[in-house]
């Protein structure tokens, strides 16, 4: 079977940068308490006026010039926050990078959804639908985010990441393993927009204003994060043939430093292998792991045939991971490894 492999990589935060200080004096919070809680200093967010498709073109622009070139018959975005409820937001941005005419096409699968559109681009490689695909995950959180909630306001930060997959054989570098994904209809009100789409309608009766913002039961989503990760994870593993011992990085959605931890705790993986760049981002919801990887990536801690574990958990409630060496990237980042 044609494998889906990793060719390029590429990540974009706009320039705003948040600190903790800026929100905490006006939602009776503090540096110390967000930092002790969730491990988080910064977080970038979109100026007024750009929209996740901006920041999906510039990171798929990247991803795609990692690659070698602007080549892809396919662009896969994951987004909780497209342009507009219609049309999608995939076609304008394969569009401005120069794909006119390719499918494109959003994945919604809120924090989960980067390894949703992966599972998804590789599904077109793997039936012959596509030979490259761009797949990219891009959130601006802070156009949904209730100004007066401290728990969410503080945690989510914009960003956009991606990958390009290209048709490749099975073994290689780059190639990705069996998908592990799944989902819990029965937490959907755990984290939500109550309002925007057919349930409570823009048309007719208006709802409050508030029931345009994100909320989330953190405390309850909290160890169903830590606890669904682990198990979609160890499946994951499972599949590939390996052993947890063997996992050199973990790279999961950066929801909170502490998930971070108690999850490498759970797996009994020394909390070092964990990727993280929650502290200077926050939680990019769809981003967070392609942009952690464009990081893990760039400074080199990701070296050529290493293993790496992505998993995801968030609104659904949904939950996906999945495995991989990492590829011999040649885009003037990052250092290569033994292969090369
Ligand atoms: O991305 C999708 C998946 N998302 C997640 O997995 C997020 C999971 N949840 C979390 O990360 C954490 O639950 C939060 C960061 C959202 C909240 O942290 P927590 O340690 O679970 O706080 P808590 O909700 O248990 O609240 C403890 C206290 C409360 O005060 P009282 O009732 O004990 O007096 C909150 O009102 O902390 C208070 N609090 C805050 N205080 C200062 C909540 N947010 C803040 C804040 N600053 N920003």
């Amino acid at each position: 079977m044609v494998a889906a492999v990793v060719t390029g990589i590429g990540g974009w935060l706009p320039p705003r940068a948040v600190p903790n200080e800026e929100l905490a004096a006006r939602l009776d919070s503090s540096d110390a308490w967000i930092r002790r809680r969730t491990g988080i200093r910064r977080r970038h967010f979109a100026s007024e006026g750009m929209a996740v498709s901006d920041l999906a073109v510039e990171a798929g622009g990247r991803a795609l010039k990692s690659a070698g070139g602007c080549d892809a018959d396919a662009v896969v975005l994951a987004t909780t926050t497209p342009d507009r409820p219609c049309p999608a937001t995939a076609p304008d941005v394969a569009t401005r990078l120069g794909l006119p005419g390719v499918a494109a096409f959003d994945v919604a699968a809120v924090c989960s959804g980067f390894v949703y559109a992966l599972a998804t681009g590789a599904g077109l490689i793997a039936a012959g639908i596509a030979r490259r695909v761009l797949v990219i995950g891009a959130d601006v959180f802070s156009s949904i985010l209730d100004p007066a909630d401290r728990s969410t306001s503080v945690i989510f930060g914009d960003g956009a990441g991606a990958v390009v997959l290209r048709a490749g054989s099975a073994g290689e570098p780059g190639e990705l393993g069996p998908f592990d994904l799944g989902s819990d209809g029965g937490g959907a009100d755990l984290i939500t927009v109550p309002a925007g789409g057919s349930r409570q309608r823009l048309s007719g009766a208006e709802p409050a204003p508030g029931q345009y913002y994100f909320a989330m039961a953190g405390k309850e989503v909290f160890w169903r994060a830590v606890q669904q990760m682990a198990r979609s994870a160890q499946n994951a593993v499972d599949r590939a043939g390996w052993r947890l011992e063997d996992v050199d990085h973990l790279v999961c959605h950066q929801a909170n430093q502490r998930i971070t931890d108690h999850l490498a705790d759970e797996l009994g993986l020394p909390r070092a292998r964990a990727v993280t760049n929650i502290a200077d981002v926050g939680n990019t919801a769809a981003a967070s792991i392609p942009l952690a990887l464009d990081q893990a990536h760039a400074d080199g801690t990701l070296r050529t045939g290493d293993r790496v574990l992505l998993t995801a958990f968030g609104g659904g409630l949904a939950w996906g991971s999945v495995t991989l060496r990492w590829p011999a990237i040649d885009d003037g980042r990052g250092q290569g490894g033994p292969d090369e």
